[in-house]
């Protein structure tokens, strides 16, 4: 078993990286940290007893010492930082949007594939048990087909959010809630219920005086006829987010905590006594494991041991992106927009 040495770069979610890297200390080593904020390096560099702190990134990679990049900058320096990683001859770990554009996906596939470095990048909401939960239900064939999900990502986010200088600009963020907040959720649909077929959204900016969107609806429709809605505002008095999924064989509704809706406790809902007990038995047998962040890293360092491709794959986040491309142009031209976005088609190169 490999202990991997990791430096972070980007410290303010990055901080609640480092909390998770403390978890899983065992595999991992922080060795090196890097923000442009001399304050910020020396507050979480002094919390975390990091010693060696960084103001940029090329030193880093010129350590010959350092396995991995765990890039938590703002979305602009995703694709340059995560280039100059794996040119570098590290592995990357990126926080969400990872990319712009399906565009970039096929310039960063290309890297991966001549350097033979991973790329994994971070939806750490899948690591909860209530996900692992289902997913085990999925495999004994207690689900069944998909009829309906209603995924709602009901946050509050104000002013001193948006003092952040990058946040709320189209240029810098890429988007609003639908990108920045509501990805995680989102990601989950496909991830349980299989392949987008199309998408008609509708979003505005009500809550706050930003660039980008804070309330968006959407509707989906899977390639299995199974269909979804997608609500998002950042204008809630109460915060939740509320996963439900209907198949065949039960009704799963997540637990309604906002940052831990993968978390336990999460819902099982069968038609019978008998296939209730079928479920429950199944749900119980089924080993919690870490959660979030830490939870997502000890896969990673499982993998990086056996040499498999990360728990999340780029192909998982391109399909993100994917979905963000499609219902984008849907908001803006009121079409309804047929996935897989083929190259060459409008938007594959971003939709700024
Ligand atoms: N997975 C999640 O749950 C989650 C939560 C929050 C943010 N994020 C994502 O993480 C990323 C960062 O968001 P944030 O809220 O932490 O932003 P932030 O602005 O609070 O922090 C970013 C940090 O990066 C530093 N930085 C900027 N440019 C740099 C450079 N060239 N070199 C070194 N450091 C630099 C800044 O000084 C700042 O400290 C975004 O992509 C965001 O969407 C993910």
């Amino acid at each position: 078993m490999t202990r991997y040495r990791v430096a972070v770069v980007g410290l303010g979610i990055g901080a609640m990286h480092l909390k998770g890297w403390r978890e899983v200390a065992d595999r991992f080593e922080v060795v090196a940290i890097v923000d442009q904020d001399a304050a910020r390096l020396t507050a979480v560099g002094t919390e975390y007893g990091v010693a060696d702190r960084y103001q940029s990134l090329d030193p880093v990679l010129a350590r010959a010492d350092i396995d991995i990049i765990d890039i938590a900058t703002p979305p602009a320096l995703h694709q340059p930082m995560i280039e100059a990683a794996l040119k570098a001859g590290k592995h990357a770990i990126c926080e969400k949007p990872l990319l712009p554009s399906l565009k970039a996906f096929d310039q960063v596939e290309a890297l991966l594939a001549s350097t033979g470095r991973q790329l994994m990048p971070v939806f750490q909401y899948r690591f909860g048990n209530g996900f692992k939960r289902l997913h085990a239900l999925m495999a004994a064939g207690l689900a069944g087909k998909p009829y309906l999900a209603s995924i709602e990502t009901a946050w509050t986010r104000g002013a001193d959010y948006y003092a952040v200088p990058w946040r709320g600009k189209k240029a810098t963020e890429w988007g609003g809630a639908l990108i920045t907040h509501a990805i995680h959720a989102h990601d989950a649909l496909e991830w349980l219920m299989g392949p987008i077929a199309s998408v008609r959204a509708a979003t505005t900016t009500r809550v706050n005086p930003i660039e980008t969107e804070d309330c968006a609806g959407v509707v989906v429709e899977l390639e299995s006829g199974a269909i979804a809605t997608l609500t998002v505002t950042l204008g809630a008095a109460e915060e939740v987010s509320r996963l439900k999924f209907h198949f065949s064989g039960l009704t799963v509704e997540s637990n309604l905590q906002p940052y831990k809706f993968g978390f336990d406790p999460w819902r099982f809902i069968a038609r019978t006594a008998e296939a209730q007990a079928a479920v429950d038995q199944v749900v119980q047998a089924v080993e919690p494991g870490l959660e979030g962040y830490p939870g997502q890293f000890l896969a990673f360092a499982d993998a990086l041991d056996h040499g498999q491709p990360p728990p999340v794959t780029v192909a998982d986040a391109r399909r993100s992106i994917a979905l963000l491309t499609a219902i984008y142009r849907s908001a803006r031209t009121g079409e309804t927009v047929r996935l897989p976005i083929p190259a060459g088609a409008p938007d594959y190169g971003g939709w700024l």
